[in-house]
């Protein structure tokens, strides 16, 4: 009998996660909209940023705590909001969620998660626990109204807009398999509400079909400050690419912008998210701040979205990995996975704390010619 291997690194989890899910499950996690082009983009545009690391400094005592919307978070690693985490493990969001307790990562809950805004909330009592809520705008005001109203009640600290979804992209592996929630799986949030589904759709992404009935594509600015009213909730803009709109983000308000492609899985060929960074936090400044997610999955990734202005990122698939192999405990050790990388980058970069990630840590590929 072979012992069976534990992953030593987020690649890892993801081969290992594939022996535990569906075709349906998998193909939906991992896809991208159509060419799949920016889903891969994520990745390899990481490859054209290359560190420049200092030597003999004292980096004896490390520290990877940041501070977000004014509260100190323990290290500079959210999860990324993601629909439909049963699919991974019979406890879905409740495992990440415990996970997330543990070690202190804010977990941002998505408006169609599996287990309901109040069951993720009663999950742990430490103070480090953070939730943020992630919104749909559905056309129906008043299920958005209640949405907001539940998780404001229930104790989450950030309300989560996300703002590049108009339409669901399209994912031509979800359009193959039909994609369903499978009996028995419910948009936890929502259902109470009304009986929304997840229904099959012929030729179709089931999902794809919900996105078109159920959310408001006629969505702009203006609502921003309707939003803001629901609740007393900082809000967080998610899903920005360019300078100009996360400016008009903190002018409508916004305390934070995630920069964000959305996985790859919206406009296919949109920019990389770590492409997109610099001039976002250039236009910014310190008015909000910049999280960027998008491909994260080795310490040294976030290292360079630190040094290229980033307070903190967003780990969005490789969380669903850890989630399908091991539960609770899977997600866990992914997050201490990427930690660890981090301290060590930061160690071998002479970078002590996360404020002595600075941007000439980080030299772009395509100026390399130029620089030196
Ligand atoms: C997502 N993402 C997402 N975003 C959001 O705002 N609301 C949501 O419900 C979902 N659902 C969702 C499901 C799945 C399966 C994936 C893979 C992604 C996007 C997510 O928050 C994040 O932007 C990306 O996943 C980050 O990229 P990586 O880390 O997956 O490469
Ligand atoms: C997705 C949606 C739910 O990316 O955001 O599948």
């Amino acid at each position: 009998m072979t012992t069976p291997v534990k992953p030593i690194n987020l690649f890892e989890y993801e081969t290992c996660a594939k022996e535990h899910l569906s075709q349906m499950a998998l193909d939906y996690y991992a896809s991208g909209a159509w060419d799949e082009i920016t889903l891969r983009d994520n990745r390899a545009a990481f490859e054209r940023y290359k560190l420049r690391p200092r030597m003999l400094v004292d980096v004896s005592q490390r520290d990877l705590s940041t501070k977000i919307l004014g509260q100190t978070l323990p290290l500079p690693i959210l999860i990324a909001p993601m629909a439909f985490q049963c699919l991974a493990h019979p406890e879905g969001e409740i495992a990440t969620a415990k996970a997330a307790a543990k070690l202190g990562s804010t977990m941002v809950l998505s408006t169609l998660a599996t287990k309901s805004i109040e069951e993720v909330a009663s999950v742990s009592q430490n103070p480090n626990y953070r939730l943020w809520f992630q919104l749909y705008v559905h056309r129906d005001r008043g299920l958005t109204k209640s949405l907001v109203e539940r998780a404001y009640k229930a104790g989450y600290q950030a309300l989560c807009l996300t703002v590049d979804a108009p339409v669901l992209g399209k994912r031509e592996r979800d359009m193959r398999n039909q994609f369903v929630l499978p009996q028995g799986m419910e948009l936890a949030n929502l259902t109470p509400l009304s009986d929304l589904e997840i229904g099959y759709k012929p030729g179709e992404s089931g999902l794809f079909a919900y996105f078109l009935e159920q959310l408001n594509p006629a969505l702009t600015w203006k609502d921003l400050e309707w939003l803001q009213s629901l609740s007393p909730l900082p809000l967080v803009v998610k899903g920005i690419l360019r300078g100009d709109d996360a400016v008009r983000a903190v002018e409508c308000g916004a305390k934070a912008i995630i920069v964000s492609n959305h996985g790859g899985r919206q406009l296919d060929s949109a920019i990389a998210s770590i492409d997109a960074l610099s001039e976002i936090v250039a236009a910014v400044g310190n008015q909000a701040d910049v999280l960027v997610d998008g491909g994260i999955r080795r310490g040294t990734d976030i290292l360079k979205a630190l040094a290229l202005g980033a307070k903190a990122v967003l780990l969005g698939r490789p969380i669903l990995w850890g989630l399908a192999v091991g539960g609770e405990a899977g997600v866990q050790h992914v997050l201490e996975l990427l930690r660890d990388e981090l301290d060590i980058a930061m160690a071998l970069s002479g970078c002590a704390k996360l404020s002595d990630i600075d941007p000439s840590l980080v030299v772009a590929l395509k100026y390399l010619n130029i620089n030196y």
